[in-house]
């Protein structure tokens, strides 16, 4: 990846923030996906009162990115207050629609622009796989 495409995905990111729906938390997530077709697809996270139905920043984007019928990424940013790493939930979904994890890019951003990289297997070593049947 270009560090123009960093650039991008990183505000794209901090751009769908803003439209976070997490008044419980008060803890807004931006995701932004690079997907396999070279489109930058965005998500937040959407909270809910019953707090198990809350759905990741992550997960939204990842979401967004196979409804418009895209199904592998190759890289997504995250921005949150400090920069956090994503939860299991999310790395795993992650390596759902990763061909290689070893080259998936996850960028980390905080509201103040400290950024960090880190790639998708080390955030989640010997993934549970089993084999497609389709797809
Ligand atoms: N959250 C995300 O959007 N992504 C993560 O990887 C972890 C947590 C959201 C869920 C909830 O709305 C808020 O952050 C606080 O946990």
């Amino acid at each position: 990846m270009t560090d123009q495409q960093r650039d991008s995905l990183v505000q794209a990111a901090g751009r769908v923030r803003t439209n976070a729906y997490a008044p419980y938390s008060v803890y807004k997530v931006g995701a932004a996906v690079l997907g396999s077709d070279g489109e930058i697809y965005v998500g937040c996270n959407v909270e809910n009162v019953s707090f198990g139905l809350t759905v990741c920043a992550e997960r939204t984007a990842i979401g967004t990115m196979v409804a418009n019928g895209c199904k592998r990424m190759v890289a997504v940013a995250i921005v949150t207050d400090e920069g956090a790493t994503p939860c299991g939930m999310c790395r795993q979904t992650f390596a759902e629609f990763a061909d290689d994890a070893t080259k998936v890019e996850i960028i980390t951003a905080s509201e103040t622009g400290e950024r960090q990289s880190y790639w998708l297997s080390d955030l989640i070593p010997a993934t549970f796989r089993t084999e497609l049947k389709v797809d």
